[in-house]
């Protein structure tokens, strides 16, 4: 592997429910993913069945991400893989397939962590600086800035992540995974047909602990409002209000204890039109400015691994096998960012 000039660097995502390889090339300039997601028809995503899912698409979407690019696989000159945190079942996968072509191909292996990934692919796609980031996710849910050289971690969910809440209340009424996005668009519904909605009669426990959250009771009081025969529609803009501004208050007092400026949204609830929009009126009202990727790289992507690994090769961290292993519980602020 010495000496050879850094082409193409291939991420590999596997956290969860999502299979994706992505690119960026010599300049870390980013590709769009090929992405498969398993879509269980019913209950939560079980990890060997997601496992499984990984191991039968594999081969076809690494095939498709090297022919997007018109690309052999001797073009690949590094790879990297989200080595946690997630589904253990999911990320083994993910460790191998990475393993094996770098030992194949004789070429670097760096293994990154999911949530800065999501970090660094934002800040890339948006052009900020030194941001707020609020990542906003399936299973996970926080509030991160810079400081002291890692991205540490000043508030987050003290039980379910927000879009696992989502998906949640979604599948209670029987919208399949992922539930997030026909929330947004029944909530919208309920706006159109209702330009000056009140929130009467559709209140939920507010989801603030601190600079942390907690989602669990908002879940269960919006099922008793549809238990209780409020309108669907309506408990889903009732939702999306509660939780958004829970964590948009968060996220501003986490712009004013650090005194940064920027706020960036990532993570596949930061797909939501009305949490981006609430995030630029926070932001508006302090002088500050809001961020958001565009929406395949707010959803899990192998591109932002590559990213990220193709960040920490530039600053000389490679991956050696003896401590490739995954880290279910890695977290963020384990990750010393030695990029910038
Ligand atoms: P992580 O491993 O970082 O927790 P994840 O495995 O949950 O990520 P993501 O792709 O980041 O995967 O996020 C998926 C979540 O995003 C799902 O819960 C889904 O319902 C939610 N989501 C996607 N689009 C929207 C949307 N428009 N509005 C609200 N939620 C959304
Ligand atoms: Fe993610």
């Amino acid at each position: 592997m010495g000496g050879r000039d850094i082409m193409w660097t291939l991420g590999i995502e596997s956290t969860a429910h999502t299979l994706s390889f992505g690119l960026v090339d010599k300049d870390g300039i980013p590709f769009p993913s090929s992405t498969s997601t398993i879509k269980p028809e019913k209950g939560g995503i079980h990890p060997r069945e997601a496992a499984d899912h990984h191991k039968e698409c594999a081969s076809r979407l690494l095939h498709d991400a090297l022919e997007s690019q018109s690309l052999m696989p001797t073009d690949i000159s590094a790879i990297a893989y989200s080595q946690g945190p997630g589904l253990g079942p999911c990320l083994r996968i993910g460790a191998s397939i990475a393993r094996g072509l770098a030992s194949k191909f004789d070429v670097p292996l760096i293994g990154v962590n999911h949530c800065v990934a999501h970090i660094e692919i934002g800040r890339q796609q948006c052009g900020c600086e030194d941001p707020v980031l609020l990542y906003v996710s399936g299973g996970n849910t926080q509030v991160i800035a810079r400081l002291d050289g890692k991205y540490r971690v000043l508030g987050e969910t003290l039980d379910i992540g927000i879009g696992n809440m989502l998906d949640k209340f979604a599948r209670a009424q029987g919208i399949p995974f992922p539930g997030g996005p026909v929330i947004e668009k029944l909530a919208a519904k309920w706006i159109e047909e209702n330009p000056n909605p009140t929130m009467e009669g559709l209140e939920l426990p507010y989801a603030v602990r601190g600079m942390d959250l907690a989602f669990s009771g908002v879940l269960t009081a919006a099922l008793r409002l549809v238990e209780n025969g409020k309108p669907l529609e309506a408990v889903c803009w009732s939702l999306q209000e509660h939780v958004f501004s829970a964590c948009v208050e968060v996220a501003e007092r986490a712009l004013a204890h650090t005194g940064k400026t920027e706020l960036l949204l990532g993570g596949g609830v930061a797909c939501n039109s009305r949490l981006r929009i609430m995030c630029e009126l926070m932001c508006e009202e302090r002088d500050s400015k809001s961020y958001a990727p565009p929406r395949m790289y707010c959803i899990d992507n192998g591109t932002m691994i590559a990213r990220l690994g193709w960040l920490e090769l530039g600053a000389g961290r490679i991956t050696n096998y003896d401590t490739s292993a995954i880290d279910q519980y890695l977290r963020t602020d384990q990750t010393p960012i030695i990029w910038a």
